[in-house]
């Protein structure tokens, strides 16, 4: 696994996150030590895929990357189902693409213009975090209005907090998380400029509203670490 050493040198000018060939190359990487419970939230997916997939059914990964879910959801899914993995940035699509899934589709594609039909499975795993704030109902109301019938969604999420002290308190120990995980602080400081402006954070209450505002009937945060969330909403 090559070493995320992407933000290790001073920089004239940090432009904004993009997830190309240099991020791509490092991206399990970077993702393993830049998000704390990242496993976690991974071996629920293979849990999910196990337990909710129904045969001849339609699971999705909205905002695959390099597919680290995928290739659970390709191996959990009930019979005669299909994986649709779904990414808009080329360099995750092609080296996802070289895998070779036998049930898995991989599509380049932004996510709010995917057909969601037939699905008993979806996973936005740390992408809906991604969307502009105000299309990110329209695109919840599109996965619901495309899920079966006690179809489970999994959503995980980078979240921030009402309280001051509380979002104080959970980003200093996600720093610490990264420091602990080799990340020094410049790297820490010019990752934190790059993503500001590309990842919107919203509170886990929002989240949950949303969810059940959209009419999934069982919506409960399994998993919280630090800034990082994950909720498991029943259609
Ligand atoms: C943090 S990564 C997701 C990690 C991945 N789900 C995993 O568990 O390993 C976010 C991904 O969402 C993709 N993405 C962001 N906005 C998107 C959009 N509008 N349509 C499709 N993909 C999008 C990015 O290209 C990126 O690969």
């Amino acid at each position: 696994m090559s070493e995320d050493r992407i933000y290790s040198v001073p920089l004239s000018h940090v432009g904004d996150f993009e997830f190309d060939d240099a991020v791509a190359d490092v991206f399990p990487d970077m993702i393993r030590r830049s998000v704390p419970g990242y496993s976690t939230m991974l071996s629920m997916i293979g849990q999910c895929a196990h337990q909710f997939s129904v045969a001849g059914t339609n699971l999705y990964d909205l905002g695959c990357s390099l597919g680290a879910g995928t290739v659970l959801l390709d191996q959990h899914a009930a019979r005669d189902c299909r994986v649709i993995a779904v990414d808009n940035s080329e360099a995750m699509v092609s080296r996802l693409q070289e895998r070779q899934l036998n049930r898995t589709d991989v599509i380049l594609q932004d996510i709010r213009e995917t057909k969601i039909e037939n699905a008993s499975v979806v996973v936005l795993n740390l992408t809906l975090q991604f969307l502009p704030p105000a299309e990110r109902t329209d695109l919840i109301r599109h996965i619901a209005d495309g899920m079966n019938s006690g179809g489970a969604l999994l959503l995980s999420e980078k979240v921030c907090f009402d309280g001051p002290e509380q979002q104080g308190l959970m980003t200093q120990l996600h720093h610490e998380f990264k420091r602990s995980h080799g990340y020094s602080d410049l790297e820490i400081a010019q990752k934190r400029t790059a993503i500001e402006n590309r990842l919107i954070p919203e509170t886990l209450e929002a989240h949950v509203a949303r969810l059940e505002q959209v009419g999934f009937q069982t919506v409960t945060p399994w998993f919280q670490c630090f800034t990082f969330a994950s909720i498991l909403a029943l259609r």
